[in-house]
């Protein structure tokens, strides 16, 4: 099967993602060539910087489908959001009303990239027992489980899914990021890889992190990576 990107901003108009349709169409157009055939499209939801709303998210989601479908594409676009935990993600998760994966269990969430949220991976395993499955979008960036608190790394993802940004590993978001990106595959706790694009810029960065895991990992490591484990994770399931 093809690969499955759980993490894209290709809706048009919502956050700091694409700005209009042909954009839109020019990305999921590349995306396809490299080999996608699901692409989940996750607008940010953030307080006081991007917070579209149900309404906006769903008229862009259907603008673009649209637009596939006169196109004969063949691309599946699915529906996400990426969740910041801040005040609106901490009032929505206990009632289960944060913006999950079309149909799924499974939601991405992010944190702040130099403080992590206080005692997040009891929060983290407090959702899991609500049946859930939160993803973590590129946890690359987190320094706070940087280098000597590796550690922290192994505990959280046995409670939920790890999805770094492919772009990561080429190095396109800084040194240290693309160093754990790189160790978090070669040690086996990246569960997922997603290519985060928030233009067509980003895709080739994407496409070079693709062929980074092949040539350090093999086929197979792309194969989980891209297409096994992001389909386990849709299923609310967390991979091996
Ligand atoms: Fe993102």
């Amino acid at each position: 099967m093809g690969f499955v990107d759980l993490h894209s901003h290709v809706l048009p108009g919502l956050d700091d993602g694409v700005k209009a349709l042909d954009e839109s169409m020019e990305l999921t157009s590349i995306l396809a060539k490299m080999g996608f055939d699901t692409v989940c499209a996750t607008p940010h939801q953030k307080v006081g910087q991007f917070l579209p709303t149900r309404t906006a998210i769903d008229a862009a989601y259907a603008q673009v489908q649209a637009a596939l479908i006169a196109r004969q594409s063949t691309l599946q676009l699915l529906l996400g959001a990426e969740n910041f935990w801040d005040e609106l993600f901490l009032e929505r998760w206990p009632k289960s009303e944060q913006p999950t994966y079309t149909g799924a269990k499974a939601f991405l969430v992010e944190i702040n990239v130099q403080v992590a949220p206080p005692r997040i991976e009891d929060t983290m395993f407090q959702i899991r027992l609500k049946g859930l499955l939160p993803t973590l979008a590129h946890p690359e960036r987190y320094s706070s489980f940087w280098d000597r608190n590796f550690a922290r790394y192994e505990a959280l993802s046995r409670t939920c899914a790890m999805v770094i940004d492919l772009g990561a590993l080429d190095g396109a978001h800084g040194k240290p990021q693309c160093t754990h990106a790189r160790r978090l595959v070669e040690e086996g706790l990246a569960h997922a890889a997603a290519t985060d694009v928030h233009s067509v810029a980003d895709a080739r960065a994407a496409g070079a992190g693709i062929a980074w895991i092949r040539k350090r990992c093999g086929d197979a490591a792309v194969q989980r990576l891209l297409d096994e484990n992001p389909r386990r994770i849709l299923n609310g399931e967390l991979p091996d």
